[in-house]
């Protein structure tokens, strides 16, 4: 049976957006391309070093061997392994983020707008949580071991709730995933988001923006 001109049409369309929709970062069109970060990115990503300079340190990163540095409000660190510090990235959607947590700290909540991640506990007791576009919280307690999927661009964070500090390792689908912190957003950004838009938003007054937006000088 063949298929008519407009099914096939209608076919081909579907085929496009499901790609769309289920891949991040698009795929490469060679084994490897070790960004050279000596150039400006393209539309898309860094140009390949020439192959023949490519050594087995290209494709190991030794970023998260230590504790990020968690003497700070948030009582908490993050390290990430995207291109830019990490250039075997690539062209291969992928990133990796070392954060570490003090007792009480937190990764306050943030989207990632280009990539779904996966947090894996490896050392002790942390509150993780999901909030989705139709506004639903998803939260427990995570302990080492355990391993949440944060789909692409929704609300989340971390806190550690046990005695100890905690670590976590992420991957995530983006060679740079980017990262959104909705409190900075709001109350950090430069210039200022002004304060009529604020007080209409979060239905505080004047008094109390400033003393928000004061954390985030
Ligand atoms: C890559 O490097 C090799 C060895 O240095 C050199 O012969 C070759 O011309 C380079 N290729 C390009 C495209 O620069
Ligand atoms: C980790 O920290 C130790 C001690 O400060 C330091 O000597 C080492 O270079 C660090 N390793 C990496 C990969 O940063
Ligand atoms: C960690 O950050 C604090 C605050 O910025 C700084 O004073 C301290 O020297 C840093 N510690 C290390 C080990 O880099
Ligand atoms: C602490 O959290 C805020 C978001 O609320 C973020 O903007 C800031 O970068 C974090 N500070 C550190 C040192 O990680």
């Amino acid at each position: 049976m063949a298929l008519s001109k407009s099914h096939a049409v209608s076919i081909a369309l579907l085929a496009f957006f499901v790609c769309a929709v289920v891949s991040s970062d698009p795929d490469p069109l060679q084994d490897f391309c070790i960004g050279d970060l000596n150039v400006v990115p393209g539309i898309n990503g860094f140009p390949c070093r020439n192959s023949s300079t490519v050594t087995v340190d290209d494709f190991i990163y030794s970023g998260i061997v230590n504790s990020s540095n968690t003497t700070n409000i948030n009582r908490s660190g993050a390290i990430f392994g995207t291109v830019v510090r990490f250039p075997g990235l690539n062209t291969l959607g992928l990133s990796i983020a070392r954060l570490d947590f003090l007792p009480e700290g937190i990764i306050p909540p943030h989207t990632h707008p280009r990539a779904s991640e996966m947090v894996y506990v490896e050392e002790g007791t942390v509150y993780a949580a999901i909030v989705t576009a139709d506004n639903r919280l998803f939260a427990r307690v995570m302990n080492r071991g355990e391993v949440m999927v944060i789909p692409r661009g929704l609300i989340h964070w971390q806190m550690n709730v046990g005695r100890t500090n905690a670590k976590i390792i992420a991957t995530l689908n983006s060679q740079l995933p980017g990262i959104q912190f909705i409190a900075r957003s709001m109350f950090g950004s430069r210039p200022e988001v002004p304060d009529e838009v604020l007080e209409k938003t979060f239905f505080l007054d004047e008094r109390s923006i400033n003393q928000v937006r004061s954390n985030f000088v």
